[in-house]
């Protein structure tokens, strides 16, 4: 992966872009996420709640919440539905029983890189999703990214899909997770993420799989002594508002917000880049066994999981897969 180029970790940028005027009356937004308060995904909110409090001056209060506080992905955004909660980002798989066609970022291995991820996610077929989930009481305005996911587990090095034969490997509530990792031989749970650590702790779980700043901001790797560099799929995070507060907002705001979440996008997808690098290294001198798969291995895996494609490809629709690959 090119992002294992990236070293420095890059500072808040400063604020740029002039005072926007709105209509005199105050907002209070409340952000809320599923990761740690030192995920990169949160460093991006901290950035995203400077430029909307400065360039608003003080009109827009936004308020963060880490860590599933406001409730985990689904539950945050029936909140928005709701009017009880402005904001969230979200990874894209949870949602797919509302948003079909994100089914399509949980095929394994679609994205070889980063780079080809934000040119699908930032052109013309992220366009198209925002506006796919700009209904029933959201408004969808951004990307940003949860990342490359790699498997850990508490029991032994995995190298082949050999090495799964009935690991209990916690998945996101979406059914390809499940589909992947049975066909692969695992026995897959699909659980929410506030109820992970302690299903790891207990060995009601023997495995996961997240990006590796949530597997050390999380804490698994006290847990998990194994981990594999897989990069089996690339999880994006959907920045959505409120449309009931979305209707509140004067336009200026509402173009404020707007490109504070894609200021905020480039900003956290570009600090995830640099972190992962970092957190990998911190999780091997920390103890934790990482396998690095050789080109073959990935192949193996990839093989294996050619069936998950065949039996997806009707259901997502094979015209937007091959246009994702043909970015690549
Ligand atoms: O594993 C998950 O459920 C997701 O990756 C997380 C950490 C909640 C981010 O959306």
């Amino acid at each position: 992966l090119t992002a294992q180029a990236a070293t420095e970790m890059p500072v808040i940028p400063e604020v740029q872009g002039a005072v926007v005027q709105g209509d005199g009356d105050d907002y209070t937004l409340k952000f809320s996420i599923g990761t740690t308060q030192s995920s990169a995904q949160y460093r991006g909110l901290e950035y995203f709640e400077d430029i909307v409090e400065k360039r608003s001056e003080g009109h827009i209060q936004v308020e963060l919440f880490h860590s599933a506080q406001l409730g985990d992905d689904l539950q945050a955004v029936s909140a928005l539905q709701a009017g009880t909660l402005e904001m969230t980002a979200p990874s894209t798989s949870p949602l797919v029983s509302m948003f079909p066609q994100f089914a399509v970022f949980d095929l394994p291995f679609l994205f070889p890189t980063p780079e080809v991820a934000d040119e699908v996610l930032d052109g013309e077929i992220g366009d198209r999703m925002l506006e796919t989930a700009s209904t029933n009481g959201l408004v969808a305005i951004g990307w940003a990214e949860n990342g490359y996911r790699q498997l850990t587990n508490s029991k032994q090095a995995v190298t082949t899909p050999g090495d799964l034969g009935g690991l209990k490997v916690r998945t996101m509530q979406n059914p390809i997770h499940l589909d992947i990792w049975r066909t692969l031989g695992a026995n897959p749970t699909p659980m929410s993420f506030a109820e992970l650590f302690t299903a790891l702790e207990q060995g009601v779980v023997d495995g996961q799989e997240n990006p590796w700043i949530t597997i050390q901001s999380s804490k698994f790797n006290e847990v998990q002594g194994y981990a594999t560099e897989s990069n089996h799929v690339y999880t994006p995070f959907i920045t959505l508002v409120s449309e009931r507060f979305w209707k509140k907002l004067p336009d200026g705001y509402q173009q404020l917000v707007t490109e504070a979440s894609q200021q905020m996008g480039d900003y956290e997808r570009e600090v995830s880049r640099s972190m992962n690098v970092q957190i990998k290294q911190e999780l091997i001198d920390e103890g934790m066994k990482i396998t690095e798969l050789t080109p073959e291995q990935v192949a193996t895996f990839q093989n294996s999981l050619a069936p998950v494609y065949d039996d997806w490809r009707e259901k997502i629709g094979g015209k937007l897969i091959d246009d994702i690959r043909a970015v690549s």
